[in-house]
């Protein structure tokens, strides 16, 4: 983040810069190069899916949806959560459709949080988080996640807890990191969070993408946490669709409401023709959500050995569309921004410094993501470019 004050901007954004999203994917414009940054499919998602949004857009479902989202996507969320999870939600008091998940981030926060108010979190985290946290007013304590297993340690949790601590926010399967949070450490966050009466907001944009059998727990599955978390995906992920930002949020009447009253004032709605779309897509049969994780595993196994063979320290990655690198085995000094920076100019391939992930960033430094959400030969050619000129 740029040091230098920003004319105008609020004090709450200072330091917040332009996201490293934008400035990468202008390079891999401007270089033509191989985009391995921003987290995007390069393949449409299901033909249903497709063909209902451009049936809707046909027959006029064009105006402004009703504020809490469409009947029929909110019929189709309360099917995908007992389906998948066994949790009911009542679809008119419970559930909220958002402009993506980010949206039902940003609505959640501003809903809930007070100046001053503390958000726990992990590090390395999906950078809306900590602006989001910021625009509130409130204060965000990362508990650092670390590599090779990207497990976080209990006192660093516990300590991280204080009596202004208000919500516990928690991303899983994560992103940039690829970790799956097990059962254990599920309920170690649980107990946390009902000992000490928190919100929990449960970012699970990634549900569907596991891989080798892993399992997602879905956090407002463990015992009495269904009351007091906020669970937020959207179809972007699930069915390549990361354009048309359809998100939503599930949770106990009470959170939804505060969320929906700082939603209301962000976008009131979005995405008419899109929302009855994304309800087939929440209807497909299982074979649909089996076969989307096993392909996007076998796009991993493609790009992994690649990476390994190309000389740097690659860690595990259990779910997402990511896997993280040491670089230091290629790059000494272990500069993770200036690698990413200059990646594209030397080789024709665009990845993202996790250091922009973290807010003690000295943690992610020398670490690097690269997605796999790619074609087999666009895969392929990247590895080719990176081990000529990693
Ligand atoms: C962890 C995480 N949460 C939320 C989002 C945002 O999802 P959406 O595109 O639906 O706003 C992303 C997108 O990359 C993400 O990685």
């Amino acid at each position: 983040m740029p040091s230098d004050r920003v004319p105008y901007l609020t004090d709450k954004l200072q330091g917040f810069g332009t996201t490293i999203f934008a400035e990468m994917s202008a390079l891999a414009t401007a270089t033509d190069s191989i985009n391995l940054g921003q987290g995007f499919p390069d393949t449409d998602g299901p033909r249903e899916v497709l063909d209902a949004a451009v049936a809707a857009i046909n027959s006029g479902v064009n105006q402004y949806p009703p504020g809490p989202g469409m009947p029929v996507l909110r019929a189709a969320i309360a099917r995908h959560q007992q389906r998948f999870y066994g949790l009911s939600y009542d679809p008119d008091s419970e559930i909220l459709v958002t402009a993506g998940a980010t949206e039902a981030l940003a609505g959640a926060l501003l809903g809930l949080l007070d100046g001053g108010d503390e958000v726990v979190l992990f590090e390395p985290m999906y950078d809306s988080y900590q602006a989001c946290i910021a625009l509130a007013g409130a204060v965000a304590k990362p508990v650092t996640l670390r590599p090779p297993s990207y497990g976080f340690d209990p006192d660093e949790l516990r300590a991280a807890i204080t009596s202004k601590t208000k919500v516990l926010l928690v991303n899983t399967p994560h992103n940039p990191t690829g970790k799956v949070l097990s059962r254990d450490e599920l309920q170690f966050l649980a107990d946390i969070a009902i000992d000490h009466d928190l919100v929990v907001i449960a970012d699970e944009v990634y549900e569907h993408l596991l891989f080798d059998g892993a399992q997602h727990i879905a956090l407002a599955t463990l015992p009495g946490l269904r009351d007091r978390t906020l669970s937020i995906s959207s179809g972007g992920k699930t069915f390549n669709t990361t354009g048309w930002k359809i998100g939503w949020m599930c949770g106990p009447a009470a959170l939804v409401t505060a969320a929906r009253t700082a939603k209301q004032f962000l976008t009131y709605v979005n995405g008419a023709p899109f929302q009855p779309a994304i309800a087939v897509g929440l209807d497909l049969p299982d074979d649909f959500f089996l076969g989307l994780a096993a392909d996007l595993q076998a796009k991993r196994d493609r790009l992994l050995p690649g990476l390994h063979a190309a000389g740097f320290e690659v860690f595990p990655t259990s779910g997402t569309y990511f896997v993280t690198v040491d670089i230091r085995p290629v790059q000494p000094d272990g500069d993770g921004m200036a690698f990413c920076r200059a990646l594209p100019h030397r080789c024709g391939v665009v990845a993202i410094p996790n250091e922009v992930f973290y807010a003690n960033k000295h943690e992610g430094r020398h670490l690097v993501r690269f997605a796999f959400c790619k074609r087999a030969e666009v895969l392929d050619e990247a590895v080719r470019r990176l081990q000529t000129h990693p």
